[in-house]
């Protein structure tokens, strides 16, 4: 399978950007210091999917998150990417399809997804280029 180079050097802080990888839609969002700060105050063992935000970002990139966008209840493509659209009650992303909730760092917090959006094997290539997949 081939991998996909983006440029996330223009994404501001609390802007996301939608890509496309393997024909599903992926999510690459600057997070805002406040933003890291809502994800790092929650106790991650108490999460139904327990992950920290370091665990789901790249060392020295901890404002960069980079899931793919698509609900892991019934893979409906979640709010919040675009400008505008409802993030939830937890700030992140919202699934509109069944009221999943995912948090600042793509958690599942409430509603029915049983697993966090999930993170693609990725790499930074330079400061502002990731490689995934
Ligand atoms: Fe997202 Fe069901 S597909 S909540």
């Amino acid at each position: 399978e081939s991998s996909t180079e983006i440029d996330v050097g223009s994404i501001e802080a609390g802007q996301a950007i939608k890509a496309v990888f393997r024909k599903q839609p992926l999510f690459v969002r600057r997070l805002t210091p406040a933003e890291i700060s809502q994800a790092d105050k929650v106790d991650a063992s108490s999460l139904r999917d327990p992950q920290t935000l370091a665990e789901r970002t790249k060392e020295g990139h901890l404002d960069m998150l980079v899931t793919m966008g698509v609900c892991t209840h019934l893979g409906c493509v979640p709010l919040g990417a675009a400008e505008g659209e409802n993030r939830g009650e937890f700030g992140g992303y919202f699934c509109p399809c069944h009221g999943s909730h995912y948090d600042t760092a793509a958690r599942i917090r409430k509603g029915p997804a049983p697993t966090n959006l999930v993170v693609p094997d990725y790499e930074f290539t330079s400061d502002t280029v990731i490689r995934v997949g």
